[in-house]
């Protein structure tokens, strides 16, 4: 069944303008220069920003929308509520690229999707820094800051620019390297941008043409959204339970122009050992 287009159009201007307040004051907190770092686990960067952000967007829609889950980085967490996705639930990361944000870097963004009837519908992955807004409504194409975006038609692996990330946790990095290692041998260069949301808005836009990692539902499922919108191949390189819809299922992510997904997928395979 449809979802009603006047209903997709409130939850659009609502993920817009919350991601646009959301992002000013990151913004601003950061221009301020008295962020507070503290450590989720050992490793895992947190500042009060984040946590900050991650409040404002859930009021916001709250005020609005008193009914919906939520499936935020900061404070509703718990990953098995993502999947159930048929009835409304927002999935948010307030800051995508802590550890970059926190280095005064630009590739930092907020990122918030609105799933129901089992699919991502909506998905909205704001740069405050570089002030570019990635967009998507499910069947309606990609946008940046408005114009419509395809992702690259790039057909050779050895022409083609590859982002990838690695996860806090570096216990289970040995398979990541191995990873790498092969797709560097086979493409023209790999780059590390330290947040997998414009990782993967960049593929929609044609600044690179593979993407792959494993990660957590809120760093993608509007980014995703984006990508397909785009016209980029959105997909797993590993296996994927049938019962996680696959907009959600976090790992072994592979996102890429439609002529580079299967001989990107087989390289990952082989070198995962799958
Ligand atoms: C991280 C970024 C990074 C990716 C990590 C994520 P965070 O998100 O997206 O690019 O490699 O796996 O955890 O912690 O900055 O929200
Ligand atoms: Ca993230
Ligand atoms: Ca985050």
């Amino acid at each position: 069944m449809a979802l009603d287009p006047i209903f997709l159009t409130q939850i659009y201007e609502l993920a817009l303008n919350t991601a646009k307040e959301a992002g000013a004051l990151i913004k601003a907190k950061r221009n301020n220069g008295n962020l507070t770092n503290q450590y989720k686990g050992a490793h895992e960067l947190v500042t009060d920003a984040d946590i900050a952000a991650d409040q404002l967007i859930i009021n916001r829609i709250r005020a609005v929308f008193p009914q919906h889950r939520f499936l935020t980085e900061e404070t509703y967490n718990d990953t098995s509520e993502s999947h159930d996705l048929s009835t409304p639930i927002w999935i948010i990361d307030p800051i995508d690229g802590t550890v970059n944000y926190a280095h005064g870097h630009q590739m930092v963004a907020v990122s918030i999707a609105f799933a129901c009837e089992n699919e991502v519908q909506i998905g909205l992955v704001y740069n405050p820094f570089m002030d570019e807004t990635f967009s998507a409504i499910r069947g309606q194409g990609a946008h940046l800051n408005g114009c419509k975006i395809k992702a690259s038609q790039e057909t050779n692996l050895r022409k083609a620019l590859v982002a990838t990330g690695f996860p806090y946790d570096k216990s289970g990095v040995a398979p990541i390297i191995q990873r790498v290692a092969k797709i560097l041998m086979h493409c023209q260069d790999l780059r590390r941008l330290g947040s997998a949301a414009l990782d993967i808005c960049w593929v929609a836009c044609g600044r690179l043409d593979v993407y792959f990692e494993s990660l957590s539902p809120w760093d993608f499922a509007a980014a995703r959204l984006v990508a397909h919108e785009a016209g980029a191949q959105c997909g797993h390189f590993g296996h994927k339970p049938t019962d996680i819809p696959a907009c959600i299922y976090p790992n072994d992510l592979l996102i890429a122009s439609p002529a580079l997904f299967e001989k990107t997928r087989e390289l990952l395979r082989e070198a995962s050992g799958y």
